[in-house]
C-alpha cells in the first residue's frame, strides 16, 4: 500500500511517499518561516499562499527523486484539521484535484494523530493496537490521550491556556529571542543556571489532573524581566531565564504524562509535536520511562515537527472518504473519530 501523504496546515508544506505504513520511499518539506520570521508569528495569509507555490514543485521534485509514477500510487491522503482555515484547504484542494485526476482514493488525517503516529512509524517494536499513553506537544496543541490503538482516543488532559510550544514562543519573545522559540530558548538555555529561578506551576482547580496550565510561567518570566530594567540585553540573566522556564516546563510535561501512564497502568508512550525535538526533553522522558519500566517511542528530530510522512504513514491506516464529505476542519479534536468527520 503506497500512499502520497500532503502536510499544509501550518507553515510547513509537506509531501512524502510511505508505503506500508512505515517505509518512507521519499520526502519533501518546505517551509515558509523566513517570510513569517520578522512579524514574530506565523501569518496565515502569507503561509496559505507559500502552500500555493511550493505544492506543485514539491510533488514534482517528490515524484521526480523517487522515481515513482502516480500509477504505483494507492491512496492520496491529507491533513484536514486542526490547523490554519486557509493552509488546511491548500493542502485539502490539493489532494481532492489529485484523487480526481489519478482516479485515487482519499484520506482524511487528522493532523494530532499523525503527530502520535510519527513516532510508531519509526518504532517498529511497539504494536500498534495496544492501550497507549500519546502526548502531543506543538505550537497550537497540547494534548495527553489514553489510545486504545491509533482509532480509538480519550482526552485525559489538554492545556488550559498557552500550548507547550506557545509558551515557549512568548517566552522567547519575551527575552527578545527569535522566532520560534522553542529552538531559540534550548539554544539560550546551554549557558543558563536551570536552577537560577524557581518556577512555580500553579495546581488547577477545575478540570482533570492531566490539564496544563503555562501562563502563570510565561507571567512570572514577565515580572522577572520587568523588575529589572535592560536586563534582557545581559546574556547571563537572559539564558539564567531560558534554562529555568525549560527545565521548569520539561518537568511539569514528564510528571503529568509519566502520572498518566502510572494511573491507567499502561507501559506504552508515544509522543510527537514540534516541542518533542526539544533535547532536555527526550532526555528527561527517556529517563523517567525507563526508571518506571514504560517503552517510550520519541520520532527523530524530523518526524517531530510538521512533515509529510506521518500523514502518509497514518493514512495506510484509514479508511478513504468521499472527495464532496472531505473539507478543512480547522478546530478538529484529537478524539474525534475518523467516522465522525466523514459521515
Ligand atoms: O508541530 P509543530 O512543527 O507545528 C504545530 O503543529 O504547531 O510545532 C511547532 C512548535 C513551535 O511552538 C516551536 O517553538 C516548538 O514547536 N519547538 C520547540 C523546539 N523546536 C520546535 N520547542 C521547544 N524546544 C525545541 N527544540
Ligand atoms: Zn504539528
Amino acid at each position: 500500500m503506497l500512499v502520497l501523504g500532503i502536510e499544509t496546515s501550518c507553515d510547513e508544506t509537506g509531501l512524502a511517499l510511505v508505503a506500508d505504513g512505515r517505509k518512507i520511499l521519499g520526502a519533501q518539506l518546505a517551509s515558509s518561516l523566513p517570510l513569517h520570521q520578522r512579524f514574530g508569528g506565523v501569518v496565515p495569509e502569507v503561509a496559505s499562499r507559500a502552500h500555493v507555490e511550493l505544492l506543485t514543485y514539491e510533488l514534482e521534485s517528490l515524484l521526480g527523486s523517487s522515481g515513482i509514477s502516480p500509477d504505483s500510487i494507492d491512496r492520496i491522503a491529507v491533513t484536514h484539521g486542526p490547523g490554519l482555515p486557509g493552509c488546511l484547504l491548500v493542502g485539502v484542494a490539493a489532494a481532492k484535484a489529485l484523487a480526481l485526476a489519478w482516479d485515487k482514493p482519499l484520506i482524511a488525517v487528522n493532523h494530532l494523530k499523525a503527530h502520535l503516529y510519527a513516532a510508531l512509524l519509526e518504532h517498529p517494536e511497539l504494536p500498534l493496537e495496544a492501550p497507549m499513553i500519546g502526548l502531543v506537544i506543538s505550537g497550537g496543541h497540547t494534548a495527553l490521550v489514553r489510545m486504545d490503538g491509533i482509532h480509538r482516543m480519550k482526552l485525559l488532559g489538554q492545556t488550559r491556556d498557552d500550548a507547550v510550544g506557545e509558551a515557549f514562543d512568548k517566552v522567547a519573545k519575551l527575552l527578545q529571542l527569535g522566532f520560534p522559540g522553542g529552538p531559540e530558548i534550548e539554544r539560550t538555555a546551554k549557558t543558563g543556571n536551570p536552577r537560577a529561578v524557581r518556577f512555580t506551576v500553579p495546581r488547577i482547580k477545575s478540570g482533570t489532573p492531566y490539564d496544563f496550565s503555562l501562563s502563570g510561567i510565561k507571567t512570572a518570566v514577565l515580572y522577572r524581566v520587568r523588575e529589572k530594567p535592560g536586563a534582557e540585553k545581559d546574556p547571563q540573566f537572559v539564558a539564567d531565564l531560558a534554562a529555568s522556564f525549560q527545565s521548569s516546563v520539561v518537568e511539569e510535561v514528564v510528571q503529568k504524562t509519566v502520572a498518566a501512564c502510572e494511573q491507567y497502568r499502561i507501559n506504552q508512550l508515544v509522543v510527537g509535536g514540534g516541542v518533542v525535538a526539544n533535547q532536555l526533553l527526550r532526555d528527561r522522558l527517556q529517563q523517567a520511562c525507563s526508571e518506571r519500566k514504560i517503552e517510550v517511542g520519541i520520532p527523530s528530530m524530523k518526524l517531530c515537527t510538521d512533515n509529510g510522512t506521518m500523514v502518509a504513514g497514518l493514512g495506510a491506516h484509514l479508511q478513504p472518504v468521499r472527495p464532496a464529505d472531505l473539507t478543512a476542519v480547522p478546530d478538529l479534536r484529537v478524539e474525534t473519530a475518523e467516522t465522525e468527520v466523514a459521515a
